[in-house]
């Protein structure tokens, strides 16, 4: 290679050169003690003396500048060697990873469903009933009649209505007499679901909330069954002996009618938003279902005898998760979610 070949092709090449371990070859190759400009000065000697020393000078100058350009090259390849090394230094692959977020279960929704499981332990098979009801099932068949003041008292004016005459259903009792009109005994079903009530909304109280319906029809039962089989899930779903008492109360679909109330988990009986400041919590309606109901579901009441039962799923989320405000089951506050 002559002078000017020399210099094209090592300025094609380092154009070319992307790593430092190419421009070190690059070096060996043009300025190393073997390399091309050395074997261009022993070339040289045989010249005469005036070209020797003008081709010379052409060649130190040459060689001066390449080892200029292969010098700063170096240096902006170590600069970017170093970054790239840097970086990957923060990705540590024996760390254990992030955590991927994945969205989270309501807690009511998580409620409802360890409700159903102790039932369904207890061979109660987990059913359905429609959110939009019409009067007979909400009202009527459950011994409501039209004028009648239980009607008024326990859901009318906080009915919501609808303009074909339906209903928002108010209680998942309305899918009584449905289920009885279908089934023939034994019947072993609870029925959750939402239930809408047009109410001032509290700490206790939301306009839409979830309800669990229990229903048992068969020829021999008794107040005593009714008892052992709440006592028997409050203990499972609270995982202790739950304090609890059964007021004597009214339902018109029952008779005898109760309410129990447990102690407040909130505060534990002391007294709070979530309990009313009473200490108590009422956590569900029950009774014997009444003969009229067994009546309007088809049944012969002569010959079947049942109980049922009604409690706010929300209000069980409350007192399990200790939570003092139902408003925060659909507020969207993640805070208050993500701890579930
Ligand atoms: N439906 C009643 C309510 O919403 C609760 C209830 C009480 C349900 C007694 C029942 C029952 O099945 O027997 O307040």
């Amino acid at each position: 290679m002559d002078l000017i070949e020399l210099k094209n092709s090592a300025e094609k090449e380092l154009e070319k050169i992307a790593k430092s371990t190419e421009l070190k070859s690059f070096f060996d190759k043009y300025l190393g003690k073997k390399g091309e400009i050395r074997q261009l000065f022993s070339l040289v000697k045989n010249l005469t003396e005036e070209e020797r020393k003008k081709l010379g000078q052409e060649i130190n100058e040459f060689a001066r500048n390449l080892e200029a350009k292969v010098a700063d090259l170096e240096k902006d390849l170590r600069k970017k060697e170093i970054e790239i090394e840097e970086n990957s230094k923060s990705l540590d692959v024996s760390l254990s990873g992030s955590k991927i977020e994945t969205g989270h279960l309501n807690p009511l929704t998580l409620t409802r469903r360890e409700m159903e499981r102790i039932f369904e332990l207890m061979g109660f098979s987990v059913v359905d009933g429609p959110e939009v009801e019409d009067e007979w099932h909400n009202f009527d068949s459950l011994n409501i009649p039209e004028g009648h003041p239980a009607r008024d008292a326990l859901s009318l004016g906080k009915t919501y209505y609808l303009k074909n005459g339906n209903v928002l259903r108010t209680q998942t009792s309305s899918a009584q007499t449905r289920y009885m009109e279908k089934m023939t005994p034994p019947i072993r079903i609870v029925i959750p679901g939402k239930v809408y009530r047009y109410e001032t909304t509290d700490a206790s109280h939301e306009i839409n909330f979830y309800q669990i319906e229990g229903l048992l029809v068969d020829e021999n039962v008794s107040v005593a069954n009714l008892k052992a089989v709440l006592r028997k899930f409050l203990n499972e779903f609270f995982e202790r002996d739950v304090e609890i008492r059964l007021r004597p109360s009214y339902f018109p679909f029952t008779e005898p009618s109760f309410e129990v109330d447990m102690l407040c988990t909130v505060c534990n009986g002391k007294g709070c938003a979530a309990c009313k400041r009473s200490g108590w919590v009422e956590i569900l309606g029950t009774g014997i279902v009444h003969p009229n109901v067994i009546k309007n579901g088809k049944l012969d009441p002569k010959k079947y005898k049942g109980f049922a039962f009604g409690m706010a799923i929300d209000r069980m989320a409350m007192m399990k998760y200790k939570i003092n405000d139902v408003r925060l089951f659909h507020s969207g506050n993640l805070k208050f979610l993500k701890q579930f």
